[in-house]
């Protein structure tokens, strides 16, 4: 929790932890309609949202939201030339609380949703409230992009989800043909 604001994650992983390809690009086969309306009705109650420069939502209500971008292009907060509803930040020179204040969100309700990549889930991992995990069961990426740092062979998502305080909730069949569940984990 940041002051008021819980912090809240929110990923589509394959069988095997991973977001994305090895070139960065997230297949099609891990794209899902009801994940993606979970997600948009989730950042819809959003005080703000964090992700790097290839994280974006989209969607159509994506321009509306207050947002942080994580970058090491600046050395703590700035302006977006590209959207005036978001700052430029560095978590190496300005607290989240810090930048949520620059935001303009500082006293508002709403949750932090962190929406990646890999390094910004990661970053999070101390602070989260609640990962929302979603899984697509019968897509693999065998050398990929995993949603932590640190996921391999010997360590699953669930594995630093629980190492770093979070517990299982139930598992919800969001898309039961495709194979899409949704496990929200909370500290
Ligand atoms: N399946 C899912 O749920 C999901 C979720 C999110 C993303 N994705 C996919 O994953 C791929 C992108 O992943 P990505 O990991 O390359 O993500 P990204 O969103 O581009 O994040 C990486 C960038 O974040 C910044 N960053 C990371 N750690 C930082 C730190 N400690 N301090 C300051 N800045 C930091 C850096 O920005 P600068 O280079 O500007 O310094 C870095 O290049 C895309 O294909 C995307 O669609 C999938």
């Amino acid at each position: 929790m940041i002051s008021q604001h819980p912090v809240e994650g929110y990923a589509i992983i394959s069988a095997d932890g991973m977001i994305a390809d090895a070139a960065g690009r997230m297949p099609d086969a891990i794209r899902n309609p009801a994940d993606q309306r979970f997600l948009q009705t989730e950042l819809d109650r959003a005080a703000a949202v964090v992700h790097g420069r290839h994280s974006h939502e989209g969607g159509p209500r994506s321009a509306a939201r207050k947002r942080l971008i994580v970058t090491r292009g600046v050395a703590a907060l700035a302006g977006d030339p590209a959207n005036a509803n978001a700052l430029l930040w560095n978590p190496a020179g300005a607290t989240l609380q810090a930048a949520l204040e620059a935001l303009g969100v500082g006293d508002s309700d709403g949750i932090v949703a962190i929406i990646g990549g890999t390094e910004v889930f990661g970053l999070f991992l101390p602070l989260y409230d609640a990962f929302h995990l979603t899984r697509a069961a019968h897509v693999r990426i065998p050398v990929g992009r995993p949603v932590f740092p640190g996921v391999g062979p010997n360590s699953s998502p669930e594995d630093l989800l629980a190492r770093h305080g979070l517990k299982a909730g139930p598992r919800r069949d969001i898309d039961a043909v495709a194979g899409i569940t949704l496990i929200t984990w909370k500290r």
